[in-house]
């Protein structure tokens, strides 16, 4: 394992861990994106996979938004889509269209087209980019990893790319249940080994992204999506229990109960969910996170600042993490990003001297 330079700021991973803490930690998902000028002048000159792929560039966008913000965490700039190309499919980003697989897996017969990947060979430029931003963050705030979950990633992969309904991978769990579990499983493998991998190369704690675990109803989900989150977790706790590990399944209201008895810490809310109500359901049994709805940034800054605090309040002042409900979005405002930080800091403090 690298040595990397000592953290002077551990609250994320305090938090995360389930202690109780002087101000609640803040990070924001897609915290590095289009809404900072600074990323956007990066862009021009490099495509997206360029940016990905070359580990000076990936830590430099990594660290804008710790460099602009107080934030509490930095999140490795990459995509869950590192995954599938992994696997040997191709993935394209098409500029507002997000990504773009232009031969996705249409039957069964195409798994024959997957490859049984060398982790460190597919994706160590993943994790060089994990140790040089470790570097160069001389310690200031921890650094999280990511990946997405297997259903997510099936989704991608058999539908070849964002849909409303995702009605050809959700086919398949009817027309081809054996096979989509075996799918599921290739991916749980490679996801697995891919997060400890990020760990040994400098991650401090990891999130795992499923984005589209709502949409699936309480049977499906129970079949094809909650077995492999909850098999990352175990086997990713087991080879590196000091990790916290954090799931967002967007969505999932009715998976909130069952979620907080898997191996993850933290569970990670979309605005859609009351945070009192998902306190009630969860209880102590995991850390929280989220959820202002990443819109409340349109709004002017003393209207964000009450939805703020009033998302504060709901979570209470310990046991959570302050974030949005899903990531930011392109023509954010960065002032108002400012403002939500901000906010967090002075209300969290607030919060704990009354
Ligand atoms: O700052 C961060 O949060 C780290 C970077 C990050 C990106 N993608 C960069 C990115 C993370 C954590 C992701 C995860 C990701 N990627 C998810 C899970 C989270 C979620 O949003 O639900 C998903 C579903 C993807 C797949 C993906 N990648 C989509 C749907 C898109 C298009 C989105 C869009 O707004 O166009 C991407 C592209 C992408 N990934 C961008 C960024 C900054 C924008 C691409 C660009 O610069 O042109």
């Amino acid at each position: 394992m690298p040595t990397f330079p000592p953290l002077k700021n551990d609250l994320l991973l305090r938090t995360a861990r389930g202690e109780t803490t002087d101000r609640t930690p803040v990070w924001m998902m897609r915290q590095a994106g289009r809404y900072l000028p600074e990323y956007r002048a990066i862009r021009e000159d490099h495509d997206f996979f360029e940016v990905v792929e070359t580990p000076e560039l990936a830590a430099e966008v990594t660290i804008q938004p710790v460099e602009r913000f107080p934030l509490d965490g930095a999140i490795i700039f990459s995509d869950i889509m590192v995954v599938p190309e992994a696997l040997g499919l191709t993935v394209e980003m098409v500029s507002g269209q997000g990504p773009t697989f232009p031969e996705p897996l249409a039957t069964p017969d195409d798994l024959d087209r997957l490859v049984d990947p060398n982790i460190d060979a597919a994706l160590g430029h993943v994790f060089d980019a994990l140790t040089r931003t470790r570097h160069e963050l001389e310690g200031r705030v921890p650094l999280i990893g990511f990946a997405g979950a297997p259903w997510t990633l099936m989704a991608y992969m058999v539908e070849g790319g964002g849909s409303k309904s995702y009605r050809h991978a959700r086919a398949w769990l009817y027309r081809h249940p054996e096979a989509a579990k075996d799918l599921l499983r290739r991916t749980t493998d490679v996801v697995v080994d891919y997060l400890i991998g990020q760990v040994e190369a400098g991650a401090q704690m990891l999130q795992v992204f499923d984005s589209w675990a709502g949409l699936h109803g309480p049977d499906t989900f129970r079949t094809f999506c909650y077995p492999y989150l909850d098999e990352v977790a175990s086997r990713v706790k087991s080879a590196c229990p000091e990790v916290p590990l954090v799931v967002f399944a967007k969505n999932a209201h009715y998976a909130l109960d069952a979620l907080a008895d898997t191996d993850y810490d933290v569970i990670s809310l979309d605005w859609s969910m009351d945070p009192e109500a998902a306190r009630e359901t969860v209880g102590d049994r995991a850390v929280l996170q989220g959820n202002l709805d990443p819109c409340a940034l349109y709004a002017p800054p003393d209207a964000l600042r009450r939805h703020v605090q009033h998302m504060l309040a709901g979570f209470g002042p310990h046991h959570h993490i302050a974030n949005l409900g899903h990531g930011m979005l392109p023509d954010h405002d960065p002032e108002h990003a400012r403002v939500f930080v901000d906010t967090v800091h002075e209300q969290s403090e607030q919060m704990r001297t009354v």
